[in-house]
């Protein structure tokens, strides 16, 4: 008998958490959404996803609300404002994660990590972050999926899409595999049916079906998006440069966009679409249907 298995997502409410855990719900998990703000994530997630009020900061919240879990979903991010904050989401956060994970006798947690923090040209603290979070969940006392995704079509829409404009940073002379969330929550699903105790720590990089470089990505969104006539916008990596000294969010867009243009990106998930499956949507079908 298919008993159905329960999830516990931290991060359902953000750009990539959203639709994982709308896919999640799809893919037949009965799915806890750990959130700080009830009424943005009701607006977020809508019906079905059951919500408990919780933060990372706070143990004994993870603690409850992981109780009936077996499995936990963190979709983190670090904000350019935790530089010199005490306490680190990815780092601090994740430890209080994973030790109310296995208080609370969950089987496996997983994590969204990132490919581009493998640029190693640019000494920038949020990468150390990264990489120091990877460190924590391999040496946590659990079994531990960590996902390496490329570049997500999200991107588009929630954070270069500004009225009618994408906006276009600097030049990428090299390619990404762009990835939807949907295609990614489908994996994200698969590896929690699959990866089992004696697996261990499974780590996967996630990369979607075409590579595209930036102003490639840009002119296949604007071919394809239906609903308004788009234009592309060049913006010069000189501007974040020149203005990165007087705003974190612009030193930290300054160094993400720079590791983007700059990463040598090579195909590396033949493991993954033979574990999880192959990513299914294309660029341009994902756009013609955005809108
Ligand atoms: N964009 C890409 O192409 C790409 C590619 C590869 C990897 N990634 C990685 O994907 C990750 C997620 O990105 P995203 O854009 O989805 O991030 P995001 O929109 O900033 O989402 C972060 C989530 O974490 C939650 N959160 C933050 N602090 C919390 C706390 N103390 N307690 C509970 N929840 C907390 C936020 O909740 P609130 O709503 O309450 O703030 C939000 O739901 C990032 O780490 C990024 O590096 C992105």
């Amino acid at each position: 008998m298919n008993t159905i298995q329960t999830i516990a997502v931290v991060g359902a409410t953000g750009m990539l958490g959203a639709p994982v855990t709308k896919t999640l719900r799809r893919q037949g998990f009965s799915v806890t959404a750990v959130v700080r703000d009830m009424q943005k994530a009701q607006q977020k997630l809508g019906a079905g996803t059951h919500l408990f009020k919780g933060d990372l900061a706070d143990k004994n919240s993870l603690r409850s609300a992981f109780a009936d879990s077996d499995y936990v979903y963190l979709s983190l991010s670090t904000q350019p404002g935790e530089k010199n904050s005490r306490f680190k989401t990815e780092i601090d956060g994740l430890r209080n994660a994973i030790e109310a994970a296995r208080s609370a006798r969950v089987k496996r947690i997983g994590y969204l990590s990132s490919l581009v923090k493998d640029y190693k040209a640019d000494d920038w603290w949020v990468f150390d972050i990264k990489e120091e979070a990877c460190e924590i969940l391999r040496s946590a006392d659990l079994p531990v999926t960590i996902f390496y995704p490329s570049s997500f079509f999200e991107n588009l829409t929630q954070l270069q899409m500004k009225g009618r404009r994408v906006l276009m940073a600097g030049n990428q002379k090299t390619q990404s595999w762009w990835i939807s969330a949907e295609d990614f929550g489908r994996q994200v699903a698969n590896s929690f049916r699959l990866d089992r105790e004696h697996d261990r720590d499974c780590e996967y990089s996630v990369q979607g079906p075409e590579p595209f470089s930036m102003e490639e990505a840009i002119d296949q969104f604007i071919r394809n998006y239906k609903a308004a006539d788009l234009k592309k916008t060049k913006v010069p990596m000189g501007i974040f440069k020149l203005l990165k000294p007087l705003s974190p969010s612009i030193d930290f867009q300054y160094h993400i966009l720079n590791a983007i243009n700059r990463y040598d990106e090579k195909f590396q998930s033949e493991k993954t679409w033979q574990r999880l499956g192959e990513p299914t949507l294309s660029l341009a079908d994902w756009a013609a249907a955005q809108g």
